[in-house]
């Protein structure tokens, strides 16, 4: 695990750098890709000043190559057009997608897009031979920021279990509790509980409602 170089694309926003922070303190290597190289460079000189940790920043192809992992953390409306610059660059890496399909201004109410879920849709852009997997969609990133306990679980969807229990582990080096959640087709259930969760958050003026599974100790 201590070993694993995880890109972040859209590492500069607020679910990117939030993650960035827990893995880097956690003492894993960082790269944050952006559509800016030199933007990546200077937040990642920050976050590494902060955390103590390895964080380096550079464009989104090259974060790509340069990982074992990419975890996606763009807006729904750059989803397709990240996937398709990065996908020649994926093979056999593991991808992390956090994208949830929310539309504004309507982001308390679940909008599916076509082809089901983001999952689905980067299912059909990326190619066969990129580990996908889902998760992340349910953590609130000013809890990621705060540094103290994240406090919640992280389901984790996938076609490929190596991959999946890859990501299960590093839900739980930010703090959270990994989960498998099934095959990638679940993942809809996840990006859509975002929306309830936003609503929540609005309802009960909270920071970052979570989930939790019970029964399982
Ligand atoms: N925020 C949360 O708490 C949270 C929680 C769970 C899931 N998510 C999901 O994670 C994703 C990122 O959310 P976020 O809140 O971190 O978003 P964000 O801060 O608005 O944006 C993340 C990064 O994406 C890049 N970006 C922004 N607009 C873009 C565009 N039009 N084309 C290409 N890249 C663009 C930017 O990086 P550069 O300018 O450096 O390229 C930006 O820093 C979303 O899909 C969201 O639904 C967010």
């Amino acid at each position: 695990m201590a070993s694993l170089r995880i890109a972040i694309l859209g590492g500069t926003g607020e679910l990117g750098t939030g993650l960035a922070n827990r893995w880097a303190r956690a003492g894993l290597s960082v790269i944050l890709g952006s559509r800016d190289p030199a933007k990546a460079a200077s937040a990642a000189a920050s976050l590494a000043a902060e955390t103590g940790g390895q964080v380096t920043g550079t464009s989104l192809t090259e974060a790509t190559s340069a990982a074992d992992v990419v975890v996606v953390a763009v807006p729904w409306a750059s989803h397709d057009e990240t996937l398709a610059l990065v996908a020649p660059f994926t093979a056999g890496r593991i991808i992390v997608n956090a994208v949830v399909p929310l539309v504004p201004p309507k982001v308390s109410a679940v909008t599916l897009p076509e082809g089901g879920s983001a999952a689905m849709r980067a299912k059909s852009l990326l190619p066969e031979d990129a580990r996908l997997t889902s998760a992340f969609h349910n953590v609130g990133a000013q809890k990621l920021k705060d540094g103290g306990p994240v406090d919640c679980d992280v389901l984790v969807f996938g076609d490929d279990k190596a991959a999946k229990d890859t990501v299960v582990a590093l839900a739980d080096q930010i703090g959270a509790r990994g989960i498998d959640g099934g095959p990638l087709v679940n993942s809809v259930a996840g990006e859509a509980m975002t929306s309830v969760l936003i609503g929540i958050n609005r309802r009960h003026k909270l920071p970052g409602a979570g989930i939790r599974i019970t029964g399982l100790g």
